[in-house]
């Protein structure tokens, strides 16, 4: 493996940690939707890396689409108003969705999502996430069905996730060094 990047503090999951993860919710996935097809959400652009790895541990037939939403800007602090940036191509009527996310921080990103993609009356909605911060004061509603891990309440980069578009190439996942963005 590569060095580790300068702006990293620590990496909290490596790659052989990531595998196993992604092998374990390919497994759940694939056993709850047996005979289902279903279509995976990507919540853009976070779960790029996260999507793409999951649908190659899932063994039913799927399909995927993506959606993006911006609740961050550049910052590192929730916005608290989440904008969709690219809607769905495919109508989900009907069909069993199931949302991927990065990262569960607030709850609010995904409560959004859920709710505008609930009106459109498809079978049913879930949601995968990779990573669930945790913090106080998440939006109780949200209770994604596939957990990856949970990480604490630090800014974390890599393996899809950003700090101003940077670091999603990072085959890792790290603490960033908070120097950076202060
Ligand atoms: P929420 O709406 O507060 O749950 O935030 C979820 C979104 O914020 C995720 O999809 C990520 O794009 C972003 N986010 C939250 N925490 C982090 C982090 O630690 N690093 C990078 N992005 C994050
Ligand atoms: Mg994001």
């Amino acid at each position: 493996m590569e060095g580790l990047h300068p702006d990293i503090q620590s990496i909290i999951l490596g790659e052989d940690d990531i595998r196993k993860v992604i092998e374990r919710l390919g497994r759940e996935v694939s056993r709850d939707y047996v005979g289902k097809s279903p279509l995976i959400v990507a919540v853009l652009r976070g779960a790029f890396v996260f999507t793409a790895d999951l649908m190659r541990a899932i063994t039913v037939p799927c399909s995927v689409d993506f959606m993006a939403v911006s609740s961050y800007g550049d910052g590192v602090k929730s916005s608290g108003v989440v904008r969709i940036v690219k809607d769905l191509d495919t109508k989900i009527e009907g069909r069993h969705v199931l949302i991927a996310e990065d990262i569960l921080d607030s709850g609010l990103t995904l409560s959004y999502l859920i709710d505008l993609l609930q009106a459109r009356r498809p079978a049913s909605v879930h949601v995968a996430t990779f990573a669930v911060k945790d913090i106080e004061g998440k939006v109780p509603a949200i209770d994604p069905r596939y957990v990856g891990v949970h990480v604490p309440n630090e800014f974390i980069v890599g393996y899809g996730l950003d700090y101003a578009e940077r670091y999603r190439n990072l085959p890792y996942i790290g603490i960033l060094k908070p120097e950076v963005y202060k």
